[in-house]
């Protein structure tokens, strides 16, 4: 064997399907944003109405050359042509913020096909919602990453897909007995907001604690 071998199982080079939950206000968008601007890729943000993700612009999306864009840009949901219009992108981040409001009338089927397709086309998932039981069970085998915040739900209905189930079960617990009835932590709090400004003499009113774990 050449000396320049590189053994392929040292190089992580699967594409990232993060599932992101807390109950509301916890702050998934902000964190996500802030992982959005640490990140040089391109990015999709798929949701219902663009609310939380103001100031980004709004993209329409109806053929693959509508996908050349290198920015950060907003899809609104379109339940008649999104799933099949999505499978275009290629190369960046997708997010599906409060995922709840998607994928109701697609199969499981379907969405196993979506993911594998966006795995092969190197997107980048983040799916966020407020709790397990809102997520499509399918993400859940896909899932390399959880991003946790207090979630008010339980692990156990989604336990028979999540193959890091002990390992995130116990997580979920930690991340909730930190953060019930806390302030901000220091941990993972860097003191600006999803739009970069200071959260500095801000009244807080939420528990913002969150923490990672790789799904294994
Ligand atoms: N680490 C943090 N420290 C202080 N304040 C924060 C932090 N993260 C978020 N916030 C603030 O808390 C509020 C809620 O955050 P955010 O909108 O990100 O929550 P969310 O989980 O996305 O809520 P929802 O479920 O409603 O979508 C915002 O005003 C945000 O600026
Ligand atoms: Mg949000």
């Amino acid at each position: 064997m050449s000396e320049r071998y590189i053994p392929a199982h040292t190089i992580d080079y699967r594409s990232k399907m993060v599932v992101v939950l807390g109950a509301t206000g916890t702050g998934k968008t902000t964190g996500v944003k802030q992982i959005l601007r640490s990140s040089a890729k391109r990015a999709l943000i798929v949701s219902l109405d663009g609310g939380e993700w103001k100031g980004l612009p709004v993209t329409e999306l109806r053929c693959a050359k509508d996908f050349g864009f290198t920015d950060v840009r907003v899809h609104l949901w379109d339940p008649l042509r999104s799933m099949n219009v999505l499978n275009y992108f290629r190369n960046g981040i997708i997010v599906f913020d409060d995922c709840r409001g998607y994928f109701r009338s697609a199969t499981s089927d379907q969405l196993h096909k979506f993911l594998l397709l966006m795995r092969h086309n190197a997107v980048d998932i983040f799916v966020i919602a407020h709790g397990f039981t809102e997520v499509p069970p399918v993400f859940f085998t896909f899932a390399t990453d959880f991003v946790l915040y207090r979630t008010l739900d339980s692990i156990t209905r989604r336990k028979q897909y999540i193959s890091g189930f002990t390992n995130v079960a116990k997580k979920v617990e930690e991340v909730n007995a930190i953060s019930y009835g806390k302030r901000p932590h220091p941990k993972n709090y860097n003191g600006v907001d999803g739009d970069g400004k200071s959260l500095a003499g801000r009244k807080v009113v939420n528990d913002h604690y969150c923490d990672a774990i790789k799904n294994g």
